[in-house]
C-alpha cells in the first residue's frame, strides 16, 4: 500500500502523517527531510545555493537514505545521520531554494521512489501524488486556511518560548505558499485524483481519523 500526502507548509502534514502511518503499521517517508539534507550539505561545504549547477551536481552524487528507529525516520546523508541538524531556519531556507532546481528534484524523486519501492509506505511532501507516486493507492491533499496554519505555527513558537509575532508568521507563510505553488518545476498542487482534507475546523485527532477513514474506504 502506498499513501501520498501533499499540502502547504503548516498544514500539520508531518505529525498527522506520523500518526496515520503508526495507526496503519506502515513507515512514513518525510521527503522534505531529503531536500533539507541537500540544503544542509551545501551550507556545510560552502556551496553557493544560487549556483544551480553546483547544487545539482551535489544532489546527483550525495547519497541520501533513511533509516527507521523506534518508528521515527533518521535521515542519512553521505553515511552521516543528519537528523538533528536539518530543522534550523537556515536549513529550511536552503531546502526551499534547492527544491526549485529541476536537476535536484529529479535526483530526489528517484531516491524517494527507490525508498518507497521497498515496502508499504506513507509518503508526504509537495509532489508525491503528482510526481513521485502517481499510482498511489490513496492520495490526500491536506490543507487549512492560511490564518489557521499561521495561528498553529505562532502558538508552537510561543509555546517553545520564542517571541513570535502572528502577523509576521502569517506574512511568511503566505510567501512560502506562493513560492511552493508557483515554482517552475513540480509546483505544489492537488493531484486530480487526490481527496482534499481541510483541517481548518478539525483538531489533530479528527484530522488523523479523517485520513484513516479515507484509507479504509480505499481498501474496502
Ligand atoms: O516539508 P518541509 O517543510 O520539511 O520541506 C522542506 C522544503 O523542501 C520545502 O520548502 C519544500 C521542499 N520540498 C519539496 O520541494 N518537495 C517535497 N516533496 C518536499 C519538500
Amino acid at each position: 500500500m502506498k499513501i501520498a500526502i501533499d499540502g502547504p507548509v503548516g498544514a500539520g502534514k508531518s505529525s498527522i502523517s506520523d500518526a496515520v502511518a503508526q495507526a496503519l503499521g506502515i513507515l512514513h517517508l518525510d521527503t522534505g527531510a531529503m531536500y533539507r539534507a541537500v540544503g544542509l550539505t551545501c551550507l556545510r561545504r560552502g556551496i553557493n545555493i544560487d549556483d544551480e549547477q553546483a547544487v545539482t551536481a551535489l544532489s546527483r552524487t550525495l547519497p541520501i537514505d533513511v533509516r527507521y528507529e523506534n518508528g521515527g525516520q533518521r535521515t542519512i546523508a553521505d553515511g552521516e545521520d543528519v537528523t538533528a541538524f536539518i530543522r534550523t531556519p537556515e536549513v529550511s531556507d536552503a531546502a526551499s531554494r534547492v527544491g526549485t532546481y529541476e536537476g535536484v528534484r529529479k535526483a530526489m524523486v528517484a531516491a524517494q521512489q527507490a525508498i518507497a519501492a521497498r515496502t508499504d509506505m506513507l509518503v508526504d511532501g509537495r509532489d508525491i501524488g503528482t510526481v513521485v507516486l502517481p499510482d498511489a493507492d490513496v492520495k490526500i491533499y491536506l490543507t487549512a486556511s492560511a490564518e489557521e496554519r499561521a495561528r498553529r505555527r505562532w502558538l508552537q513558537q510561543k509555546e517553545s518560548g520564542q517571541d513570535a509575532d502572528y502577523d509576521q508568521v502569517l506574512r511568511e507563510l503566505i510567501a512560502r505558499d506562493h513560492h511552493d505553488m508557483n515554482r517552475e518545476h513540480d509546483p505544489l498542487r492537488q493531484a486530480e485524483d487526490a481527496v482534499l482534507v481541510d483541517t481548518t475546523d478539525l483538531d489533530f485527532d479528527q484530522s488523523v481519523e479523517a485520513i484513516l477513514r479515507l484509507v479504509w474506504e480505499a481498501k474496502a
